[in-house]
């Protein structure tokens, strides 16, 4: 039975959109929910539909709604009335209208099993009687397939071959992402639904658009535009931030999650369209859609390519676990997906040149928050009074809800401007909990918020009865924002995400730096072998230090790797001159430790380096001006930068009597008088050493004679590589170290490692298996490339 409602086809409720499908037409509408009793129609469709078809009551049209599926409908039907029964009547309506409203809508409502084509066909069949038998004219199908990705195409297909309307009446096919992995395959899939489906009848969801505060920001930047117009620009702007933070984890979700991840779950969707509104330029015509993909498409085209060093990754700590059980993988399973990202985008336009612009977002984080804000320059200093208002941070907050302000909001600290409110669909607050937000008591804020709160489910499919296409994603916008993410995402598989405990355990974990166009962590140690990306509990989250060969070992990506080295030897080399008044280090040559090199000189500048000695660890047998010199390696990058005593620096004497390296000139024996001589016991604080990918250490090779010297502290070594003859610290030296060093980095290593970790010590083999403080410390560091490949 169809029941007669008034309607009117405006492109208003919710969306201020245009008609897309030329005049409205009314009549009766066939909704058909493909995927009806799922867990998103459960949810939220359900509930959307039938605020729409509250809405519509009166208004003249007839509705009649189908929750299709792949079981029959004897097992379904009771499934999907349970869940027509829970909707709910908003506040204003009387117990008796809505349950007069609930009784209509459930007899409008029936299950039908859609499986084949023939199911499809009988559909069409059913709808094409029912409208003959009540002898009114039809105004439109609406299916929203409500299914795995997978299914679109051929699901698209039997509703072309089957259930298209005839003449006037519109159809309209609602996707939810994910539409497509990557370009290629959101280009496939377009053009596979393109072979069914018109471009004008696609309405591609992203929920986010629906939201009340995502769907304000282009009228909000409209109504306040004198005010913004002279601050929304690279002068004013400090950074923009557009953040969605999750405590819920993705049990149960994981065959799916697993594949994309947060960047092509979030981040390449929900917090791109964000960003789209804030940053494109103003459409003269707020109702025009194509106006408006024009200007996302334009900020699309000015996005500068993402790199790798613009993103970090994190992945909560008990993800491993579930992906286990989810998809009985074995232990030793290792997934890469992060389930947090951080991603640094710039603007190549002259109004934004510089601007940095986070997207951000995350499981398992300390708090659920959405929001983007805009933080602008401030410049002024108060002297005495702190919290005087023009010290504050300025900034717009677009709040979509949650956190701690609960509710859906605007908020313009007061130092700004006072916004306007011209919609009646919105409001002033001016009583307020004392809540924080963003760094600011909320009694510092002009806050909006609207007058009812709407979901976004309820507040698209409005929009999509009344044909309004502009907070719909459209194949051109889709697939420009694949173009933006699809080269950051293929340069981050195979990254190892770091590790998060979840919840509020995660502390400054996650805190990220922005340093130019990079983008970083703050703290520097993650020290995580695989094995202990399984560990469950937060605590020995918090002192993973892993081990390699029975010593102890840090492990981390490179940067916080060279970080944490450095950090270490200050540390070190504290400790030493509070007790002795002075710090020995032996420093290996090589490419491997220039970055640190630049670390100590870059941030460490309250290294005690007028106490510190520097020696050599090895050297080769050329004069110390040349560039294959370790010293003037050492020289270049870090003893020229750094205000160490001439007298405290100790090269290598390979060259005497103007010639190199000759046993009788006795450089060895000079260079090991001058250690017995300075330094106590001949025991370095610290020994930096390096690994060769033949697993020599310093210039002790693979059989060479090193150990033939016995107690000596320095040999004369050879190298099979040129220039053969060295100079070097032999075991007996580096064994008496306090503390020794083993720095691995980079791809290339990584066989030398796995190897390494198999081996058992034959230093005339491998050599670095020689390496044994006897009474001091073993630390390897090494980095993700090196460690896991
Ligand atoms: C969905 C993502 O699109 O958005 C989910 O697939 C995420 O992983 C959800 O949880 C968040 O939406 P909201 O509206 O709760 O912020």
């Amino acid at each position: 039975m169809i029941v007669l409602l008034l309607l009117v086809t405006l492109c208003a409720h919710g969306g201020k959109g245009e008609e897309s499908a030329g005049a409205p037409r009314s009549g009766h509408v066939s909704v058909v929910i493909v995927g009806g009793t799922g867990d998103l129609a459960k949810k939220y469709l359900w509930q959307g539909f039938f605020e729409l078809y509250v809405h519509q009551v009166g208004s003249g049209n007839t509705f009649s709604f189908y929750g299709g599926g792949l079981s029959p409908a004897d097992a379904a039907t009771p499934a999907l009335f349970e869940i027509l029964k829970a909707v709910s009547c908003s506040k204003d309506a009387s117990e008796e209208r809505c349950a007069l409203l609930k009784e209509q809508f459930l007899r409008l409502a029936r299950y039908r099993q859609l499986k084949t084509l023939e199911d499809y066909q009988a559909l069409a069949e059913h709808i094409g009687r029912e409208l003959q038998q009540e002898g009114i004219t039809e105004a439109g199908r609406l299916f929203y397939l409500s299914l795995p990705a997978f299914a679109y195409v051929d699901v698209a297909d039997k509703i072309n071959r089957s259930c298209r309307p005839t003449g006037g009446p519109w159809l309209r096919v609602v996707l939810e992402k994910p539409f497509g992995h990557d370009i290629r395959s959101a280009e496939v899939l377009a053009t596979q639904l393109e072979g069914s489906l018109k471009d004008e009848e696609m309405y591609r969801i992203d929920h986010y658009l629906g939201k009340q505060v995502v769907a304000k920001i282009l009228p909000f930047r409209v109504e306040n535009k004198k005010f913004l117009d002279p601050i929304w620009n690279k002068h004013h702007i400090e950074r923009v931030e557009i953040v969605m933070k999750e405590t819920l984890d993705v049990k149960g979700r994981i065959s799916f999650y697993d594949q994309y991840g947060v960047i092509r779950d979030v981040l390449q969707n929900h917090l791109t369209e964000v960003m789209t509104l804030l940053m494109m330029r103003l459409p003269t015509n707020l109702s025009s859609s194509e106006e408006i993909l024009q200007r996302k498409l334009q900020i699309f085209s000015s996005m500068l390519p993402l790199r790798k060093n613009q993103a970090v990754v994190g992945q909560y700590q008990a993800y491993q676990t579930t992906v286990q059980q989810e998809t009985n993988k074995t232990k030793d399973h290792v997934s890469r997906t992060p389930t947090y990202a951080a991603v640094l985008a710039h603007i190549d336009e002259a109004q934004y040149e510089g601007v940095p612009i986070l997207l951000i977002s995350g499981k398992m984080l300390d708090e659920r928050v959405g929001y983007a804000r805009i933080l602008f320059k401030n410049d002024v200093f108060c002297l005495q009074s702190r919290d005087g208002v023009h010290c504050k941070p300025k900034q717009i907050v677009f709040y979509f809800g949650h956190g701690s302000l609960q509710y859906p909001a605007v908020l313009v600290s007061k130092n700004l401007f006072r916004p306007v409110v011209t919609d009646s669909e919105w409001t002033e607050v001016t009583e307020h909990t004392d809540v924080n937000i963003l760094g600011l008591p909320i009694s510092d804020y002009y806050v909006q918020t609207p007058t009812e709160q709407k979901e976004a489910y309820s507040e698209l499919i409005s929009q999509i009865f009344a044909g309004c296409k502009n907070n719909f994603i459209s194949t051109e916008n889709l697939l420009a924002s694949w173009g933006l993410w699809t080269p950051l995402l293929n340069s981050l598989a195979g990254t190892y995400p770091r590790i998060y405990p979840g919840g509020g355990d995660n502390r400054d974990l996650l805190d990220i730096r922005v340093n130019g166009k990079d983008v970083g962590y703050t703290r520097e140690v993650v020290i995580i072998s695989p094995e202990q990306m399984g560990a469950t509990s937060a605590n020995s989250f918090q002192v993973m230090q892993g081990n390699f060969r029975r010593a102890d070992m840090v492990s981390a990506w490179p940067e916080e790797l060279v970080e944490r080295l450095a950090a270490d030897i200050q540390k070190e080399a504290e400790a030493a001159v509070r007790e002795g008044n002075v710090f020995h280090l032996a420093i290996s040559g090589g490419s491997t430790p220039l970055a640190l090199f630049h670390r100590l000189a870059l941030h460490h500048f309250s290294f005690p380096w007028s106490h510190t000695h520097v020696w050599m660890v090895d050297e080769r047998c050329v004069p110390l001006t040349e560039p294959e010199s370790n010293f003037r390696g050492l020289h270049d990058h870090l003893l020229q930068h750094v205000r160490i005593p001439y007298f405290n620096i100790h090269p290598m004497p390979v060259q005497l009597n103007q010639r190199l390296c000759v046993e009788e000139d006795r450089g060895a024996a000079l260079y090991e008088k001058e250690i017995s001589g300075m330094v106590h016991g001949s025991s370095f604080h610290f020994v930096l050493l390096g690994v060769g990918y033949d697993g020599h250490t310093a210039s002790l090779f693979p059989g060479g004679k090193a150990d033939e010297v016995g107690e000596g502290l320095v040999a004369l070594t050879e190298s099979p590589l040129k220039p053969h003859q060295r100079m070097s610290l032999t075991f007996s030296a580096i064994n008496r170290a306090r503390t020794v060093a083993l720095l691995v980095m980079g791809k290339g290593k990584h066989e030398l490692i796995s190897q390494l970790s198999r081996v058992s010590d034959k230093p005339d083999k491998w050599p670095v298996t020689g390496v044994k403080p006897a009474d001091g410390r073993l630390v390897w560091y090494i980095d993700y490339d090196a460690l896991l490949g």
